[in-house]
């Protein structure tokens, strides 16, 4: 059997960086009948931003809108929620013992937290240190064989593998392990660059959304960044970059690389040349995106305009989650005798 978990935390409306760098491969497993748990990680959430919790709500909802319209199946993928499974405070609780504090300390993935984010090391909540016990947990709760993530995860699942090999070691037989160790399940495709070829991030404001309207999305493509050196339709481009100015190479064509690939070659042969100017060739774009997002938009606004069932799919998918939680808690009581006070009764 092959299961995923896989984990985003609670940021609203997603864009293309999300799904060419996530959802979609959550879907490509979908469809090839890996069974799938996809999980709203709303107590993640808190580690950074426990204070304002206004947005958690919506942004939870309009997550799950985007993980449905990107195709995820309700009916064969199960969509929940963290803190709607309270087994995953349970195991995050009985991993916590199992990790010492100077490895959290050595995450790389805290480190680099604490330097984007400006965090003082002293002020790390004792929350935030344990992160990636939670997020082990999330994994191994579901006894989860691959975990479908980027580069910038491998850190927390190699962790979850060493807490899994640990629990194991501790209490079970070595015939009869609780966990198995999960392996990544590395994205294939690159990342996207945002359309000011930054680094794509939804605060900066330089991302397509899913969300977003043909007009929304001519508009945002109009502005990217392409060739500086191309200022005049006929002066010849360069598609790729070219570090000996500093050029990062034209988003225009990283992105009809990935939505356009048939075309591809052909417009960076135009644009060498000099036949093909950066305007046409924007609205172009703007067109093969729109038409590629057409039915994610279409299927979003299906489930927008039903709110009901969303929260019935939730629902459902909770319920589901828990089934497997408690089958997996049952297991690890036994294994480290952990019974309720009924089980002493001889
Ligand atoms: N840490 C992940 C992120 O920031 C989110 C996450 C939480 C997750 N729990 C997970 C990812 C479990 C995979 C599996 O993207």
């Amino acid at each position: 059997m092959r299961r995923i978990l896989s984990g985003m935390r609670p940021t609203g409306r997603l864009h293309l960086g999300n799904y060419v760098g996530a959802l979609e491969n959550w879907v490509n497993l979908q469809n090839e009948g890996w069974e799938n748990f996809h999980m709203v990680a709303d107590w993640h959430m808190l580690t950074t931003g426990y204070e304002d919790t206004s947005r958690l709500q919506s942004d939870t909802f309009e997550m799950v809108l985007d993980w449905l319209a990107a195709g995820i199946d309700p009916a064969r993928s199960v969509i929940f929620i963290q803190s709607e499974v309270k087994e995953h405070a349970e195991l995050h609780l009985l991993f916590s013992m199992l990790v010492s504090k100077s490895r959290l300390e050595r995450v790389p993935t805290l480190k680099e937290q604490i330097r984007d984010l400006h965090l003082d090391e002293q002020t790390i909540s004792y929350g935030h240190l344990g992160y990636s016990v939670l997020q082990a947990a999330d994994i191994l709760l579901y006894r989860a064989t691959h975990v479908p993530v980027g580069e910038d995860q491998v850190p927390h699942v190699e962790l979850t593998r060493e807490i899994a090999r640990r629990f194991n070691f501790v209490y079970c037989s070595e015939r009869r392990p609780v966990f198995p160790e999960p392996e990544v399940q590395l994205t294939q495709f690159a990342r996207l660059r945002g359309l000011d070829g930054n680094r794509m991030s939804k605060s900066v404001g330089n991302t397509i959304l899913l969300a977003d309207s043909p007009e929304e999305i001519a508009q945002k493509v109009r502005q990217a960044y392409t060739d500086p050196k191309k200022i005049r339709a006929t002066d010849p481009g360069r598609p790729e970059a070219d570090p000996s100015d500093g050029h990062g190479g034209c988003v225009i064509w990283e992105y009809h690389r990935k939505f356009n690939p048939g075309e591809a070659a052909d417009i960076a042969a135009r644009c060498r040349a000099g036949t093909l100017a950066c305007v046409p060739d924007k609205k172009h774009l703007a067109q093969v995106l729109s038409d590629a997002l057409a039915p994610i938009r279409a299927r979003r606004e299906e489930y927008a305009a039903d709110p009901d069932r969303v929260r019935d799919i939730i629902r459902d998918g909770n319920r589901r989650a828990r089934a497997v939680a408690e089958e997996t808690m049952d297991m690890v009581r036994t294994a480290m005798n952990l019974k309720s006070p009924g089980a002493l009764v001889p």
